[in-house]
């Protein structure tokens, strides 16, 4: 029996609180952690599939043009070697959207240097990736690949683009204007676990074990390529080493494994290497961004612009969503902003962990510190003046607002000094130290998602969904909200995620999963309490849940009789956006040091405070914050993919050159969680939590700089040739 329920008012209900069990929002441990540090937990290439052979992806030397031919034969004689597939199929995944958009390039077309075209198979992989080596192409090369963004005609993103009041006479008789212009560069989703598939065939019927974070989307995209049903489609992804967008749509080797399982006639093996991942996966786009912000006397925004240009390839529908954000977190009535694409022929650019906000946010909250500079004002307290009553675009109101809490909350933890703010105050050594702040603003999104509870007889529990656990914890978070509504210990609650045999979740994306997921499985349980009510005679809403008995003193096992009781939720979000503009919000405060001589600059310490709803665990979600922030350092100082300007091939493909920010670059952080219901947000009042960490964090890092050593800089990474 499934019950269904569409979110069209917020819910106001706040059931979750008045539960006895008290496991939802405890600092719980991983699960699957034990699994996982013990190495006994399978990602997706360590299943251990009999006879399987090994698939090693080929991938185009040139920029832009047509594979002609493919010599096959000439390896086809090689040691070991049993196919070679380029099978359109393939191919036209080669340029992969996001998730819910379908891929824009032609069959047999090379849109960008690195593209797989070809996969070779053989017994093992080093016969594989041999031969892939000594593969043959023919191409016919078209020499017109635009590569550099400023040197291409942008097209307008005309939803993006506000036009209110009158900005330029605004910023021209402003008390204080701002008027800047920041670039960003390009980012890596650099997963610890590279894209990896094994597919496996039984009549017509395919399982593939996979590496990715949206299963209920990316059934249809491999059934799709495959011009398959599917139900013959099963996708199986128990543990995911991290995704951050890269693994939202299928990748190049799923496809492939499919194929090329069912011309050998075994399962088949498709690992990318390192550099296939960083080169072919996706990138976020860089960006050139226009920041004007125009202030009266007091620091109050009367004017507010942001113009963004990202690129992506020709066709492709996804573009860096820079302006997010910037649409609601400060007021000003005059507004002007705009998105734009450049079309070159680089790698396909594609979601990167917290698409948009990511890189928007630190440009916008480096210029608010240049506000605050010029109208003399704290910086914290220029954000407090400016928070909106209501979105200033749309009219709406906020369905919860936590940046004032953040910003106040987090400056008291850190120890921020309001006092006056002038560059170089404090020199240790050969050290600049300074102190820099900035807002977190990211969207809340939410997703339509199914789950099975169902409570055995002996009293424990089972949660089954095809929802992804991508290093975030959503087999813990859902074991302690179905154990809270069950009245179980979250041990006793089993939670099978990753496969498409189980009721379609809402996928890990978008920091919707949690929220999305844990809704259809808060609806699920509501359904089981109400027959367990049922039997004893209370109203569903009455009743008393804790220790697996009843407040009345029945067993569960008692009240189940020997059967299994089994409920579907089905959550639908409703149109409730329609009356709520819905966002996570925070504070980051960060204070570091800047070399005299070398321009180095270290992280001393870092602080974010943020507000998203309910917390269903504070170590995950602390956890996810810490990650964030992690980023965040990573986008301030060190993290830029680099191209080649002749042919657009990425340079930096591997972990050595593409610099993430490593132990000794990351200090002590501090996490504040501001916690709040937001019944508007989701039926069990929490939102999403993944990405807000990352989202404006890289400007008070930029902040802090300017304060230690004075140097104002509006490139992305800081490195210390940009900050001597
Ligand atoms: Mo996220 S970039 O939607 O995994």
């Amino acid at each position: 029996m499934t019950v269904h329920f569409k979110q069209d008012t917020p819910d106001d209900s706040n059931r979750l609180d008045g539960m006895k069990q008290g496991v939802l929002g405890k600092s719980i441990r991983r699960v699957e952690g034990m699994a996982k540090v013990t190495g006994t937990a399978p990602y997706s290439a360590e299943y251990p599939i009999a006879d399987c052979a090994e698939g090693v992806l080929v991938t185009s030397t040139i920029t832009r043009g047509k594979v002609v031919s493919i010599d096959k034969d000439a390896v086809l004689s090689m040691p070991g070697v049993l196919a070679v597939i380029d099978d359109p199929a393939m191919t036209t995944r080669a340029a992969q959207g996001t998730a819910d958009e379908a891929p824009q390039q032609e069959p047999g077309t090379v849109c960008y240097w690195g593209q797989p075209i070809a996969l070779v198979v053989a017994e093992t992989f080093e016969q594989a990736r041999d031969a892939a080596k000594h593969l043959p192409i023919n191409y016919r090369e078209d020499p017109s690949a635009p590569l550099d963004p400023q040197a291409v005609e942008a097209e307008e993103q005309e939803d993006e683009t506000v036009r209110q009041g009158d900005l330029d006479h605004a910023m021209a008789t402003a008390a204080h204007s701002v008027d800047v212009t920041y670039t960003t560069k390009g980012h890596a989703s650099a997963a610890m676990e590279p894209h990896a598939s094994i597919a496996q065939w039984d009549g017509d019927k395919l399982t593939v074990y996979a590496s990715l974070q949206m299963l209920n989307y990316n059934i249809s995209e491999l059934a799709d390529a495959l011009g398959m049903e599917e139900e013959n489609v099963r996708l199986v992804s128990r543990f995911v080493g991290g995704g951050f967008g890269s693994k939202l749509g299928v990748s190049e080797d799923v496809v492939a494994a499919a194929i090329a399982s069912k011309e050998v006639g075994r399962p088949v093996r498709v690992v990318m290497s390192r550099q296939q991942v960083f080169q072919c996966v996706m990138r976020r786009s860089e960006t050139t961004q226009h920041l004007r912000l125009a202030a009266d006397e007091n620091g109050k925004l009367i004017g507010f612009g942001h113009h963004a240009l990202v690129s992506n390839l020709p066709g492709e529908t996804f573009a860096e969503p820079v302006l997010q954000s910037s649409h609601f977190l400060y007021g000003g009535e005059n507004r002007d902003l705009m998105l734009e694409v450049a079309r070159i022929h680089r790698m396909t650019a594609g979601s990167v962990r917290a698409p948009g906000e990511a890189v928007g946010m630190p440009a916008l909250e480096g210029a608010m510190d240049v506000l605050a500079e010029k109208a003399g004002i704290d910086p914290v307290e220029l954000r407090l003046k400016n928070i909106p009553e209501e979105d200033p675009e749309e009219g709406l109101p906020f369905s919860s607002h936590k940046l004032a809490e953040c910003l106040r909350q987090g400056a008291d933890a850190f120890g921020w000094d309001s006092g006056p703010r002038s560059p170089r105050h404090t020199c240790e050594g050969e050290w600049w130290v300074g102190t820099g702040m900035a807002s977190a603003a990211r969207v809340h999104n939410i997703a339509e998602a199914k789950s099975r509870v169902t409570l055995k007889a002996d009293g424990s529990a089972v949660v089954e969904t095809d929802m992804t656990d991508i290093g975030t914890g959503t087999y813990t978070i859902l074991a302690q909200l179905a154990g809270e509504m069950l009245g179980l210990e979250p041990a006793q609650v089993l939670v099978e995620l990753g496969d498409t045999k189980n009721p379609r979740g809402p996928g890990s994306g978008g920091s919707w999963g949690a929220a999305s997921i844990g809704s259809a499985v808060y609806i699920a349980c509501k359904a089981v309490r109400e027959e367990l009510g049922q039997r004893l005679g209370v109203g569903e809403t009455e009743l008393e849940l804790k220790d697996g008995k009843a407040a009345s003193g029945e067993s569960l096992v008692s009240l189940l009789d020997g059967n299994d009781l089994s409920r579907e939720g089905h959550y639908e979000p409703g149109d409730i956006k329609d009356d709520f503009t819905a966002s996570g919000f925070g504070a980051f405060f960060a204070q570091v040091r800047v070399n005299r001589f070398t321009g180095e600059t270290r992280v001393d310490r870092m602080l974010g405070a943020f507000g998203f709803g309910r917390v269903l665990n504070h170590k995950t979600a602390r956890s996810q914050c810490l990650g964030g922030i992690t980023w965040s350092i990573g986008v301030a100082l060190t993290e830029a993919l680099e191209f080649d300007p002749r042919d657009g091939h990425l340079v930096n493909c591997d972990l050595a050159e593409y610099h993430v920010p490593v132990h000794r670059d990351v200090p002590d952080l501090e996490v504040v969680l501001v916690e709040e219901r937001d019944p508007a947000a989701s039926p069990i009042q929490a939102k999403g939590i993944g990405e807000l960490g990352m989202c404006g964090g890289a400007a008070a890092i930029a902040n802090a700089i300017y304060n230690a050593c004075g140097a104002r800089i509006f490139d992305y990474p800081m490195t210390p040739d940009r900050v001597l």
